[in-house]
Order: structure tokens, then C-alpha cells, then sequence
């Protein structure tokens, strides 16, 4: 590892205690682990930057961030993709300084270096009167990650020798399919990325993706539930759910959980609109179809995901995000809404109506969930409240690898197997300096 580490590896392990359930919360607010962060773990995972229908065609870029290194996204003419450093090789200043468009070259604006859409320098002012002898162009292009696409998500790398997407994604890609592969038409984006910044480390939004069901089968949700139940419709037929299952990924901290069966929470969240598509016609049968069982495609309800370490997903819900770091106290939210490619144009509009009103940065569901995260970490500015470990024991023992119709470790859908997962991976990233070491094998 490059940066010296004021923290040893015993001491990193030592932040989660898997055997009795326990976590550190100085994982939430070390200003040194997050440096470390940056690049143990944002340095060599694979990061999901967006959709391959938010760059079309030929030229259509996006800008995005790779942990805290920003990035320039680009359509090529023959269909790839490129990923390459939003940053002047010159004297460092971003190259594109827009959120997305359309270009046929990106000219830095501090002196004019100008670079093609695969990020080679291919201009320089003055190139023959001011620069010197060994001044090489071919040299001077900004440091390109590698790209790969999984059902229409784009993630990047920076780490030649990480393993590929699929490999990476494991078994996780059973349940990202529940939303990304439920017609042959794929997913398409409802246009627009909302982006908004909330005061708290982006684990907590990423943890909470990947193995908490339980706040929403309890208490933080349910006055957003009541505020915005549909007509005709009391609080008692949303009837929360008790039957369903949590994913922990044999390796790789990636975990979902979701309801089997009882539609109310869809239909209090989404409206019935949505949760009759997901459950009944020709989509869901469609999608049962695809995916081989009814459980999965119409008796799955709401889910939630968390690719690790910052991709994360409420399939039913169809919001998508990644949580991107700016400093241990503070993430930026980038989400965008998927839908079935050939879903009706009716269905396209609830969807954006329906997670503008629930998972957006003015969703009534995203601020009960920001709400906990933000008031957890003003909690942690406390010496005390750092001081005493947190009990991540739920579950704890009860997972099991034997499921017959779900791949992974699996156990019931109120659970924290996952969410040691992610700290176990975390960890691992953070204190392996290897990949023959740190798998997938
Ligand atoms: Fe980009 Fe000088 S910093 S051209
Ligand atoms: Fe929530």
C-alpha cells in the first residue's frame, strides 16, 4: 500500500467482531480510515457510474466519481465504452466541468489541452513554439480505468488485477436480475440523476441497502406509509410483511433481502398501479418466465440491495443509487430511476412520479432514511459515542448455504448477516494487499 497506515491490520480487523456481533463505530468517522479508504477500497472495487441508456450514442459522456476521484464516462463510436480521470495531466485541472452531454472532444479550460472522446491528448496550444524536445502527446493522456456493463450497469475499476464484473458480482447477479432482467427488452433509465448531499459516512447508506429490512418492517417508515397511502386504503391493509429471506454473497459483501408474497407494502409504497404490474399480467408472467419461479417474479415485493461496496438498489422500488464518499462525514447521493425497457408508457410515468414522491431527494422514505443516518453520525462526534461498540448481532448463526431456490448464505429477511458481510469485505479490502489473497477463489 502506498499511504502509511496509522491504523495496523489487527486493529482493522478488530472494528467487527463477526463471532459476538459487534462493529466499532469509528468506522463511521476516522478520518484516517476513510484516507485509507480511498484507496484500498474505492482503488479496487468495482464502482457503478451509471446506465448504459444515459450515454446512447457515440459522444454522449457523464462525469462521476470513483470514491472521490471524479471521472469522465464516454460512448465510442464502436459501441464501447471508456472510462478515463477527470483530470489535466497538464496542470490538473477537471477536463470536463458539466454533469453530461454530448461532445466530440473535451478541451480543458485552464490553457486548452484538448483530448478526443477516449481520452487522448490530441491538442496542445503551442505545442512547437513553447513545449520541449521529449514533450510526447502520447504520454500525456489522463490514467483510464477498465469498464464493464452487467444487464445495462455500468461499473469501473481501476485495478488491473481485480477480477472481472461477473466475477466479482458472484452470485449476487440471482437477485440484481429481479430487476434488471424481467423482459428481454432490458431496463432503460427514466431520464435525469438527482444528486444531493447528506452529512454522514456512506456506509450507512450502503449497509443499510444491503441488509436492513428491519427498519422498514418497524418503525421508520410507517408514518411516510400513512401520510401516502393511496385512496380507499388504512394502514392496516399495508400490511407489512413477515415472510422473506436475506442474501449474504459467499464472497464479496454484497446482500439483499426482500418479501415473498404479501403485496400491501408494495401497494402502500408504490401505489397499486406499480404493484399490479409487478405482480400480475403479461409483465409478471413475463418476468416468472425469465426468471424461473413465481417467487421470484411475482411474489418478490420490495427489495433492497447493496452491490459493494456503493452501488445499491430497491428492486419493485426501481430506484438506483451510489453513495459517493466526501470525507467520513459527508456523501453525495446520486440516484436515477430503472424501468422495463417495454413497459407501458403509463407504467414509466407512475414510475417517475412514484419514486420522485418516495426515493428522491425530496422522497418522503429518503428522509426518514437520511434522517437515522445523519442523526447517528452527529451522534458519533461524541467521544463516549465512539467509545462503545455497536451490536450488529441479528441473525447472528441463523444463515445457512443450503437454500434449494437461493443461491448464497440465506436467512430471514429481518437480519445483519449481510451487513457483516459488507464489514467483513470491507475489511478484507482494507487489510489484504493482495487479490490472490483476497479472492474471489
Ligand atoms: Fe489543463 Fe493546463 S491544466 S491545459
Ligand atoms: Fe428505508
Amino acid at each position: 500500500f502506498e499511504k502509511k497506515n496509522v491504523w495496523n491490520v489487527e486493529e482493522i480487523t478488530a472494528l467487527l467482531d463477526e463471532e459476538n456481533g459487534t462493529l466499532d463505530p469509528r468506522i463511521y468517522s476516522d478520518q484516517d480510515l476513510y484516507e485509507l479508504e480511498q484507496e484500498r477500497v474505492f482503488g479496487r472495487s468495482w464502482i457503478m457510474l451509471g446506465h448504459e441508456a444515459h450515454v446512447p450514442k457515440a459522444g454522449d459522456f457523464l462525469t462521476a466519481y470513483m470514491g472521490e476521484d471524479p471521472v469522465i464516462l464516454v460512448r465510442q463510436k464502436d459501441r464501447s465504452l471508456k472510462v478515463f480521470l477527470n483530470q489535466c495531466p497538464h496542470r490538473g485541472m477537471r477536463i470536463c466541468r458539466t454533469d453530461g452531454g454530448n461532445a466530440k472532444s473535451f478541451t480543458c479550460s485552464y490553457h486548452g489541452w484538448a483530448y478526443d472522446i477516449g481520452g487522448n491528448l490530441v491538442n496542445v496550444p503551442y505545442e512547437s513554439e513553447a513545449f520541449c524536445e521529449d514533450f510526447n502527446k502520447a504520454e500525456w493522456g489522463p490514467g483510464q480505468a477498465r469498464v464493464e456493463t452487467y444487464k445495462g450497469l455500468i461499473f469501473a475499476n481501476w485495478d488491473k488485477n481485480a477480477p472481472n464484473l461477473r466475477e466479482y458480482l458472484g452470485d449476487a447477479t440471482f437477485y440484481m436480475d429481479h430487476m434488471l432482467d424481467r423482459t428481454e427488452a432490458g431496463t432503460e433509465v427514466i431520464s435525469g440523476m438527482q444528486k444531493w448531499v447528506i452529512p454522514c459516512n456512506w456506509k450507512f447508506a450502503a449497509e443499510q441497502f444491503c441488509s436492513d429490512m428491519y427498519h422498514a418492517g418497524t418503525v421508520s417508515h410507517l408514518s411516510g406509509i400513512e401520510a401516502g397511502l393511496p385512496e380507499g386504503m388504512e394502514l392496516s391493509d399495508a400490511k407489512i410483511p413477515t415472510v422473506g429471506y436475506q442474501f449474504r454473497a459467499k464472497w464479496g459483501g454484497h446482500g439483499t433481502g426482500f418479501y415473498v408474497g404479501e403485496p400491501g407494502m408494495l401497494v402502500a409504497i408504490m401505489g397499486p398501479k406499480i404493484a399490479k404490474y409487478w405482480t400480475e399480467g403479461e409483465a409478471a408472467a413475463r418476468a416468472e418466465r425469465r426468471l424461473g419461479s413465481a417467487e421470484r417474479a411475482r411474489q418478490l415485493m420490495v427489495q433492497h440491495m447493496t452491490v459493494f461496496p456503493t452501488c445499491s438498489f430497491l428492486p419493485g422500488i426501481n430506484t438506483v443509487r451510489t453513495w459517493q464518499p466526501r470525507g467520513p462525514n459527508e456523501t453525495e447521493i446520486w440516484a436515477f430511476t430503472v424501468v422495463d425497457a417495454d413497459a407501458p408508457d403509463e407504467i414509466k410515468e407512475e414510475y417517475r412520479r412514484q419514486t420522485l414522491r418516495t426515493f428522491s431527494a425530496g422522497g418522503v422514505f429518503e428522509q426518514d432514511d437520511g434522517e437515522n443516518w445523519v442523526e447517528i453520525q452527529a451522534v458519533l462526534r461524541g467521544h463516549q459515542a465512539r467509545k462503545r461498540r455497536l451490536n450488529i448481532q441479528m441473525g447472528k448463526g441463523r444463515s445457512a448455504a443450503d437454500n434449494p431456490h437461493y443461491p448464497g448464505s440465506i436467512g430471514y429477511v429481518y437480519n445483519e448477516e449481510a451487513a457483516r458481510g459488507l464489514y467483513h469485505q470491507w475489511i478484507r479490502m482494507m487489510t489484504e494487499p493482495d487479490w490472490d489473497t483476497l479472492g474471489p477463489k
